[in-house]
């Protein structure tokens, strides 16, 4: 007996002694109650930080950690560079109440990644209508504009364009509206630009062409007008002597330039919009498309002469005025998996063999005169 609990005396003993340690090792850790200047935040970006907080002070629960005597960096939607320590990222995400975007977040010259995504604005009963303020041009350290989603209002700014570091534009799910402005074309890193669900409107700019980096191009859903820019099947100006080697065959050896392939878009889906005239130009048998969705609008041509790129998954025209037969060379297209030429003009036999009765008979449905399966016999 005796024995035993003077065993367990020493042991609460020993936990005693170590929760002491372990106390005075945590205190010597950096944390908030040690003197500002070991914080890794940088005092300008906190100043900014907390003036985004005093002007969203509607949201309170949010900023329950942006203590003002603690370090930013450790804040939750705030992100620091791991050298620098300067803010480079800002995510708010799921905040239930109306808010404007902060004007502070412009003091935040850092920040390379800013998403205001998934607003749910519904439910506390008010629209939220606010502009995109042009002084997010000031943050040209910006990688990742992600403002989909919300109920932002009126025109992208032409600021925008001053982003040149920008990858990833997203403002999908919006309200807004007006022309695509010229100057993203200055976007000159540009992978992504999603403007989709919004009400703009004009014509696309030629000029988008000049995003040499751009791969997926969003436009779907809006109001625009006018046609595809023929430049969009050219060559980009410095590249134009790779692109005539290749066409040439000439002195080409090994391998085709990887630069190539980034001279088009991988995706392209203009769909639901008012565009006429003649996309063909976005088909060129080596092109490196993947997707070219254009349906829903009132486009015009001859598709008997297009050659599809041979790496197409993905072919959606349905509702415009496409007249001509359906080339043979789709059966050539073996990554085609998805593909809808409905309501159209087309006519003649559907060509056999490929991917090409694997499609429902939907895909081909509403033409006027198109025959053979998976649509009726001629
Ligand atoms: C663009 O955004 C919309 C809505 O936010 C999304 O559904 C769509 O997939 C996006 N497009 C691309 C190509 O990522
Ligand atoms: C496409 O590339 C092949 C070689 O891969 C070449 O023979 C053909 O001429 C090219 N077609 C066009 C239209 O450039």
């Amino acid at each position: 007996m005796m024995k035993n609990s003077g065993v367990s005396m020493s042991s609460s003993h020993f936990s005693l002694l170590s929760l002491i340690f372990l106390v005075v090792f945590l205190s010597s850790l950096p944390y908030p109650t040690l003197s500002a200047s070991s914080f890794r935040c940088n005092p300008a970006d906190k100043t900014a930080l907390l003036s985004i907080k005093k002007s969203l002070i509607s949201i309170p629960d949010y900023f329950a950690s942006w203590v003002p005597k603690t370090d930013c960096c450790h804040w939750e939607h705030v992100d620091c560079h791991p050298n620098t320590n300067r803010v480079t990222a800002l995510f708010f995400d799921q905040i239930y109440v109306p808010f404007h975007i902060p004007a502070a977040i412009g003091d935040l010259p850092y920040l390379r990644e800013l998403a205001f995504t998934d607003l749910d604005i519904m439910i506390s009963g008010t629209t939220f209508s606010g502009p995109i303020p042009g002084f997010l041009g000031q943050l040209n350290k910006l990688k990742n504009l992600d403002l989909s989603s919300n109920q932002l209002s009126g025109p992208i700014p032409a600021s925008l364009g001053r982003l040149e570091n920008l990858r990833y534009l997203i403002l999908s799910d919006n309200q807004l509206s007006g022309s695509i402005p010229g100057s993203l074309r200055q976007l000159k890193n540009l992978d992504l630009l999603n403007l989709s669900g919004n009400h703009l409107s004009g014509p696309i700019p030629a000029s988008l062409s000049d995003l040499k980096k751009l791969t997926t191009l969003d436009l779907s859903s809006n109001k625009l007008t006018g046609s595809i820019p023929d430049s969009f099947g050219r060559f980009n100006s410095d590249k134009n002597e790779d692109f005539s080697l290749l066409l040439n065959g000439n002195h080409l050896r090994g391998e085709i330039p990887k630069s190539l392939g980034k001279l088009h878009f991988r995706v392209i889906d203009v769909s639901d919009n008012k565009l006429t005239g003649d996309p063909s130009v976005l088909f060129k048998e080596n092109s490196t498309s993947r997707a070219i969705m254009l349906s829903d609008n009132h486009l015009e041509f001859d598709l008997s002469k297009v050659r599809f790129p041979k790496e197409l998954n993905v072919l959606e025209m349905a509702h415009n005025r496409i007249r001509g037969k359906i080339p043979k060379q789709i059966t050539k297209l073996n990554a085609l998996r998805k593909l809808d030429l409905s309501y159209n003009r087309l006519c003649g036999k559907i060509p056999f063999g490929g991917k090409m009765q694997q499609f429902p008979a939907q895909s081909f449905a509403h033409n006027l005169c198109l025959c053979g399966p998976p649509l009726s016999k001629c």
